[in-house]
Formats: structure tokens, sequence, C-alpha cells
């Protein structure tokens, strides 16, 4: 959170983590090394250059999907949470490991002319207009540039500075990467081996990460559409409007809900010592959802990287300063109601109680 600024922000959680990622990709490029000399034994021997490029091009490619997958895995796996907590330190990992693959390819097909590599990458194949000699690594080269810009601001550092939805949206542009990257591998790979191994794991990856958005998001869309027909009161005061949203036995002591009512954002709704509070869903760290979280030590925390809020006011505990909208609640019977109009964020509201006879 915003208190004081710390290179990386490792916990024993987040070592773990990183030790799994870096054995992970030293056992994936060892083997795949080892099975590579073994396939490609003399005569077909190819140099340990290309083995490398190859190992660590695939390896960043698995990488890039797995992050992918974990986004709507979380979502509907609670258990692959923990998966969500450090995807940033996977995001630089992959990147690393890209770049390694790109120096390699430039510094061998590009290397030993007599104008720069760079130059020689820019220029040596203009065959845009050709399918089959397409130069496919220009599509690398704008792919490791957006994976460059978002390994480059993923410190909460660039987060704070260029405030949530801007730094969401610069790292929406992973999905851009991901499509260049397809068409790299396959107008590349393809191109020179023509292996239907590395077309099915394209294909089996494409189809693994695009199922995997659309049936978390067709689930996101029914939850939406269940909770949208709520009945609606008018308030004591003028303006205000009080709306039905379910009752105090949908949420469980301790824990968060979600509602959504009409059109508007959703609404996060938690129950603690007998009371029911309504603050918005969205965390003002990356936008996690707030009521898929708990209370811990009596305060709202997100489900994606613990950041934590009071359920009375919406704030963050001292020393941190964050603030989140808030809404009025109010318990009638078994019945909960909110006054859909968002507060400004950090707005004290009294929270709900429920009658001691319905607890
Ligand atoms: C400057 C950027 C890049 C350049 C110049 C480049 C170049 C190349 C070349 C020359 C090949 C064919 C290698 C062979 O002879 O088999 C290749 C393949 C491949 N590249 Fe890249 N690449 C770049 C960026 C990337 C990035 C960012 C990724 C993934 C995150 C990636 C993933 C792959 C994969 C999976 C293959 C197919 C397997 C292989 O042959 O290594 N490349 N790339
Ligand atoms: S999104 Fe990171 S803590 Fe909420």
């Amino acid at each position: 959170m915003s208190a004081g600024y710390v290179t990386v922000q490792w916990n024993r959680h987040k070592r773990i983590y990183d030790a799994c990622v870096v054995g992970g990709i030293a056992v994936y490029l060892g083997v795949f090394f080892a099975v590579g000399k073994t396939l490609y034994a003399a005569p077909n021997a190819i140099s340990d250059e290309i083995l490398a490029m190859r190992a660590l091009g695939t390896c960043a490619f698995l990488l890039l999907n797995i992050i992918l997958c974990i986004g709507p895995a979380a979502r509907l796996d609670r258990r692959c949470l923990p998966l969500l907590y450090n995807r940033r330190h996977l995001g630089v990992a992959t990147f690393l490991v890209a770049l390694a693959h790109a120096v390699i390819a430039i510094g061998f097909y590009h290397g030993f002319g007599n104008v720069s590599p760079f130059i020689s990458l820019l220029t040596s194949n203009t065959n845009y207009g050709s399918l089959s000699a397409f130069p496919f690594q220009i599509l690398g080269v704008l792919a490791l540039l957006i994976l460059f810009l978002m390994a480059a601001t993923s410190h909460d550092f660039w987060l704070k500075n260029l405030g949530a939805p801007a730094w969401k949206r610069l790292h929406m542009l992973v999905y851009v990467a991901y499509g260049l990257l397809v068409m790299h591998v396959a107008l590349g790979f393809l191109q020179t081996q023509r292996s239907p191994w590395l077309a099915a794991l394209v294909g089996a990856g494409v189809v693994t990460v695009s199922s995997l958005h659309l049936i978390a998001g067709l689930r996101e869309y029914r939850k939406d559409g269940r909770r949208t027909h709520c009945s609606q009161s008018s308030g004591t005061h003028a303006g205000e409007t009080w709306v039905d949203v379910g009752s105090v036995d949908d949420i469980a002591e301790q824990r968060g809900s979600t509602v959504t009512i009409g059109e508007s954002e959703r609404i996060a709704l938690f129950r603690t010592n007998g009371c029911i509070s309504a603050t918005t869903n969205v965390c003002a760290h990356q936008g996690g959802p707030l009521g898929e979280g708990k209370i811990i030590d009596g305060c709202i925390t997100c489900p994606w990287h613990g950041w934590q809020y009071r359920p009375a006011d919406g704030q963050s505990p001292p020393p941190f300063t964050e603030r989140i909208a808030t809404y009025r609640v109010r318990v009638v019977g078994r019945r909960v109601e909110i006054d859909p109009a968002p507060l400004p964020p950090g707005t004290a509201v009294e929270p709900a109680r429920i009658a001691e006879d319905l607890k």
C-alpha cells in the first residue's frame, strides 16, 4: 500500500512464489535442452544457440499463457487466488526470459553483417505482403516492447502515479502482445519448421486462454443478471431511494458478497459483528473484487493482494491512506436495503445492525 517506497515488497509467500517461478523456468530450460540435444542428434544436429532460442521462446510463451489463465481461473475457483497474488513477478520473469530469447535471435541471425544487428532486424526482410515470407520477428519486437512497458511499470509506484484506471488500461495491452506473439510463433516457427507439435501447442494455449475468459465472463454476466431485479422504496429523507438487495442470511459472518443494482457498478456488502456495511466492489489497488474478500482484523481485505479498508468508512487503516466509496445501508427485518448513490470515498456510514433475534 502507500506507506514509503520499497523496491520489492517481498514477504514469505512472495519468496516461495518467486522461488517456484525461478525453479520452474530453470527445470523447463534444462529439460528442453536435454530433450532437444537427444532429438536433434547428428546428422540432424542444430546449434546450441538455436536450441537456447527455442527453449527461451517457448518458455516465455508458455509463461504468458499461464499469466493470462490465472485471472479467469481465480474467478472460477477461489483456490487459484494465491496464484493471482504475485502475478506481476511472473510478468517480469516472462519479459526477462523473452528478452534473452530476442537477444540470442538478433545476435545469431543479424549479428554477423556489416550493419548494426537492430538495423538489420528491421530492414533485412520487408516482405510484408507475403504470408509465407512475412518478417515475423517484427511482431516479436512489438510484443517485447509491450512486455517491457508492463514490466517497467509493474511497481506500485507507477500504479499510484498513473492512477489505477490508466495503469489497468496500459496493462490490458498484454492481450495485444499475446495476439502478436501467436502470429510471431505461427508465422515464424511454422514457416521454418512446420512442426505439427508446436502448432498444436499454440492452438491448445489459445483455446484454453479464450475458453477460460469466456466461461468466467459468462458467469459474471449471469451473476449480474440475477441481481438486477430488486424492488425499490422511497427513503425518509429527500433524494434517498432504498433498494432491497437480499437477505442478511445471504452473507456469511466475516465475509463479503456482491450485488448489482440496475446498470450501477457492483456494490460489496460485508457482515461483521452482527452489522452490515456496503462499499464499492472495486479495490483502489488494481480493481480487485472486494466483495469476494473477507474481514480480517476488522478490515475488508481484498482477495487479490490483501489491501485493507475499514467497513465503517472505506478508509485503509493507518499508516495507509487509500479510500473507497461507501454506501448507506439499512436492515429491515431480515432484508438488506441500500441507497444506490455512492458516497465520496472515505465517507463514514453507520453500519446497519441486524436485530438481536435475527442474527
Ligand atoms: C526482438 C524480439 C524477437 C525476435 C527478434 C524473435 C526472433 C525469433 C526467431 C528468429 C524465431 C525462430 C527461431 C528458430 O530458428 O527456430 C523465433 C521463434 C519464437 N519466438 Fe521469438 N523473437 C522475439 C520475441 C519473442 C517474444 C517476446 C516471445 C514470447 C514471449 C517469443 C517467442 C517465440 C516462440 C515461442 C518461438 C517459436 C519457438 C522457437 O523457434 O524458438 N519471441 N523468434
Ligand atoms: S487489487 Fe490488489 S489488493 Fe485489491
